[in-house]
C-alpha cells in the first residue's frame, strides 16, 4: 500500500524514528501532520520533509502539543483532521526515556514517563479514533521498544511504559478489527536518535554493558522496517533478527537473558 495523497498523523514527528517515518511517507506522496512540543524543531523537520515530497500538492503541517496533556493533544489531532482529513495512519512515536537506578529516579520521572509514553499514545488514539471509525478504515501504529518485551536493568521508569503499550495494542487490535481499523505495535531496537544519545549520557554502567550487546540501527532503517511491516499487515513489527526472536519467544528466552545480563552486571560490581 502506498500513501499517495493519504494523511498520516505522527506524534513525535519532529525527530528520530518519527521524523524518519515521516520522510519515507513524504516520498510516497503522503500529507503529514507532525505533532511535538518544540516549535523550532518542528519547523526544521517540516523543511527537511518538504524537501523530499514528490508533488507540489503535498502538505506537511506542524502542530505544537504535549501528548501528555489530554486537552492539548485532543485539540491538536482535531486540528490535523480539520486541515487534512481523517488520517489513514496514526503513528504514536512521541516518547521519552530516563534510565537510572530505581531508588535514584525521582517519582515525577516515573509518572511523567507513563504520562508521555503510555497516556500520550492513548490520548492520541482516543482523539483520532472517532473519525477513523466513521471512515471505516485506518491503521494505528504504536511505537513501543525492545524494552517493552523484556525488563532491562536501569529502565524501571521506561520499560513499564512500553510494556503497557503492548497490552493496549493487543487488546485494542481485537476490538477494532471488526471495524476495519488495524492496530500495529513496533518494538524498535536501539536507534541512533537524540533520545538514545541523551540516554547514553546518564545510563548506569550496568545498563551500558547490557545495551552494548545489541547493534544500533539508523532511524531510516527502522522506519523502512516499520513501513514494510505496515504494508505486510504485521500486527507486531520487530526490526532485525534479535528483536524478531525476542518478540516471538520472550517468555522462553527471559530466564536465559536474565542469567546472561546478571553475569554482565556482576562483572561491573566485582
Ligand atoms: N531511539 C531508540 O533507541 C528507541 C528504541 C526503541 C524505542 N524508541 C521509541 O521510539 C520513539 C521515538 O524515539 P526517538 O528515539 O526517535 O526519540 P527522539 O529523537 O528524541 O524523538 C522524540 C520525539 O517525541 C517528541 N516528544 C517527546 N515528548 C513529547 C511530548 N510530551 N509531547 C509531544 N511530543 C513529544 C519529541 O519532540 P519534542 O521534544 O519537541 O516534544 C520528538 O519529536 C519513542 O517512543 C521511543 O521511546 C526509541
Amino acid at each position: 500500500m502506498k500513501y499517495y495523497e493519504q494523511h498520516a498523523i505522527i506524534t513525535g514527528g519532529s525527530s528520530g524514528i518519527g521524523k524518519a517515518v515521516a520522510k519515507l511517507l513524504a516520498r510516497q506522496g503522503a500529507n503529514l501532520s507532525l505533532i511535538a512540543r518544540d516549535r523550532q524543531k518542528l519547523q526544521t523537520a517540516q523543511q527537511e520533509i518538504a524537501a523530499v515530497t514528490i508533488n507540489s500538492q503535498q502538505t506537511i503541517c506542524t502542530i505544537v502539543a504535549d501528548v501528555a496533556n489530554y486537552q492539548e493533544i485532543t485539540a491538536a489531532i482535531q486540528q490535523a483532521i480539520a486541515q487534512l482529513g481523517t488520517p489513514k495512519l496514526l503513528i504514536t512515536s512521541a516518547g521519552i526515556a530516563h534510565p537510572g537506578y530505581f531508588t535514584d529516579i525521582p517519582l515525577e520521572v516515573f509518572e511523567r514517563t507513563m504520562a508521555v509514553n503510555y497516556f500520550g499514545s492513548l490520548y492520541s488514539i482516543r482523539a483520532a479514533l472517532p473519525a477513523m471509525i466513521e471512515n471505516q478504515q485506518g491503521n494505528i501504529v504504536l511505537i513501543s521498544s525492545g524494552a517493552g518485551l523484556i525488563g532491562i536493568y536501569g529502565y524501571t521508569a521506561y520499560c513499564p511504559s512500553k510494556f503497557a503499550l503492548r497490552g493496549l495494542a493487543e487488546s485494542l487490535r481485537a476490538e477494532l478489527k471488526p471495524r476495519n481499523i488495524r492496530v500495529t505495535i513496533v518494538y524498535p531496537p536501539d536507534t541512533d536518535t537524540p533520545q538514545l544519545a541523551a540516554e547514553n549520557k546518564i545510563k548506569p554502567p550496568e545498563t551500558q554493558k547490557i545495551t552494548a550487546t545489541a547493534n544500533t540501527w539508523s532511524p531510516q532503517a527502522v522506519a523502512e522496517q516499520i513501513l514494510r511491516g505496515i504494508e505486510q499487515r504485521q500486527i507486531a513489527i520487530a526490526p532485525g533478527a534479535e528483536l524478531t526472536i525476542l518478540n516471538r519467544f520472550h517468555s522462553l528466552l527471559t530466564p536465559v537473558l536474565n542469567w546472561y545480563f546478571d553475569r554482565l552486571v556482576n562483572k561491573i560490581n566485582s
